[in-house]
Order: C-alpha cells, then sequence, then structure tokens
C-alpha cells in the first residue's frame, strides 16, 4: 500500500516519555516514546479510553503534560507557556470528531477563523478580513471540494461538508502538523471516505504530516502509512497497518471485539 508515496526519514515530532495524570489521579498516558516522520499519516487506534485523545490534545497544548519531551522543529512543547503556546497552535491544525464550526456563521467566516491568532482578534471579530486571508480560504475550500458552499451557514452543511470545512479552516493556518481525532467517527461510512479522501490529499498533495485517530481497522488499513496502537496509556503495537493480524488485534482490542472493531 501506498507505495509511491514517499516519507521523508526525518522526524518532524519526538515524543520521549510522555506522560499525562489528570488531576483527579487517572494516568491516561504512561511514558509513550515514538517519533513521526516528515510526510507520515501517521494512525493511532486503540480501544475508547486507551489515551488517543489525551495524546493528541497534550501535542497541541489543549492539555498540559505532566512529564516528558514533545519535540517539534527543535522545540520542547511540553515546556511551552503563554505566547509559545499560542505559536504551537499556529503551526499545528486540529480536527474534531464534532467539526466545532460556528452554526450561525458562513462556511467562509468559519474558515477564516483558523486565521485567528495570527491576524489580529479585533479585526477578524468585525469581519474585517485581508484580501489575501480571503482568497487563501477560498483556496482551501476549493481544495475541499466545497467553494460553492462559501456564503453558506454552516449549519446547512451534511456532516461530511461540515468536515470539511474544519480541514479547510486547520489549512489555512499553514500549519506544518495537522491532528485529527476520530475525525470521521460521526460520519456514515460512505462519507467517512469521503473526508478521508481529502485528509490523504492535504498529506499527499501539500506534504502535511497527519496524525490521526482512528476508529475502524479498514479506514486505518487503507490511509495509514504507520500505525501506533495505545492499550492503558502505553504502547503495544508500533509498524505498518498490514501487519496487524488476528493474534495482533486480540492483544489491541481484547477477545471477542472483532466484530466492532474490523470493519
Ligand atoms: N479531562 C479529563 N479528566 C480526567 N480524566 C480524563 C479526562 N479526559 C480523559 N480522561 C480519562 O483518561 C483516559 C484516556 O482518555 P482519552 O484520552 O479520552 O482516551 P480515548 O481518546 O482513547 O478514548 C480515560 O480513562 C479517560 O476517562
Ligand atoms: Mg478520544
Amino acid at each position: 500500500m501506498n507505495g509511491e508515496h514517499e516519507v521523508v526519514t526525518q522526524p518532524i515530532l519526538s515524543i520521549r516519555n510522555l506522560v499525562k495524570t489528570y488531576p483527579n489521579g487517572v494516568r491516561a498516558l504512561k511514558g509513550v516514546t515514538f517519533d513521526v516522520q516528515k510526510g507520515e499519516f501517521l494512525v493511532i487506534i486503540g480501544l475508547s479510553g486507551s489515551g488517543k485523545s489525551t495524546l493528541l490534545r497534550c501535542i497541541n497544548r489543549l492539555h498540559d503534560p505532566t512529564s516528558g519531551e514533545i519535540l517539534f522543529q527543535g522545540e520542547d512543547l511540553a515546556k511551552a507557556q503563554g505566547d509559545g503556546i499560542r505559536r504551537i497552535r499556529g503551526r499545528i491544525g486540529m480536527i474534531f470528531q464534532h467539526f466545532n464550526l460556528i452554526p450561525r456563521h458562513t462556511v467562509l467566516s468559519n474558515v477564516l477563523m483558523g486565521r485567528l491568532g495570527i491576524t489580529s482578534t479585533w479585526k477578524s471579530l468585525f469581519g474585517l478580513w485581508k484580501d489575501d486571508d480571503k482568497a487563501r480560504a477560498l483556496d482551501y475550500l476549493r481544495l475541499v471540494g466545497i467553494a460553492d458552499k462559501a456564503k453558506i451557514r454552516a449549519d446547512q452543511l451534511s456532516g461530511g461538508q461540515q468536515q470539511r470545512v474544519a480541514i479547510a479552516r486547520a489549512l489555512t493556518q499553514n500549519p506544518d502538523l495537522l491532528l485529527a481525532d476520530e475525525p470521521v467517527a460521526s460520519l456514515d461510512p460512505a462519507t467517512c471516505h469521503t473526508v478521508m479522501d481529502y485528509l490523504r490529499k492535504v498529506n499527499r498533495e501539500l506534504g502535511i504530516t497527519v496524525v490521526a485517530n482512528l476508529h475502524f481497522l479498514s479506514l486505518v488499513r487503507e490511509y495509514a502509512t504507520r500505525v501506533i496502537a495505545l492499550k492503558g496509556g502505553e504502547i503495544v503495537y508500533e509498524g505498518s497497518p498490514h501487519n496487524i493480524d488476528e493474534a495482533w488485534f486480540a492483544r489491541i482490542y481484547g477477545e471477542g471485539s472483532k466484530e466492532v472493531h474490523i470493519n
């Protein structure tokens, strides 16, 4: 799979011994270490509660890691504070399961929100976007095949269309890394593929490294260049999506869960 897809062996992200213990004592990550190579489409799998969302949220500092290192382009994100965290969010785009668009705003306005933190806040609040910001937003809407919906309210769109808007919004930040937390978990199977195809396009055509949490192994096999499986906050598998045989599957998900996860 993906034989033509070139992945340069140069880490864009190096996670070392990452630990996250929530204030209530839950140890969501128990010392996780791995590299993400530039250009990869890395997928994280694992049961609900295994720590997938916590991992992505530590990387873009929606959560504060308890200990460990998150080395990204020569900087330890785990140590960033204040303005440093804002800068990180500018270089790392994020896509969520429930799209997180502003429902009453237009599609274009939602995409322009990706420029927040880059453009001054009061200007964007009053819709005083620069022409080149608007042009860029439209370019990205075109890339995800939805430019004709620019003037429509976000809540008028289907789930799949909303997630494509969310992808365009993330791209307007001009990120080097795109994190996607269960990006297709709320969509029907056909729409899943459309959205995943656009994420792959972003990965291949724009060269943006993608780290995505995914549930279904069939999608993982189709889209991932590499897989990491988490179980109870620890890495239990790292490698090709095609080497996850039945034995590995049982180890990652537990016996008897095949029906739920294999497709
Ligand atoms: N904000 C939080 N406060 C306390 N515990 C949390 C919080 N978020 C997640 N957890 C716990 O951390 C563990 C990992 O959760 P999560 O990262 O959401 O896993 P996944 O995304 O794989 O389902 C779970 O036990 C979950 O209940
Ligand atoms: Mg999650």
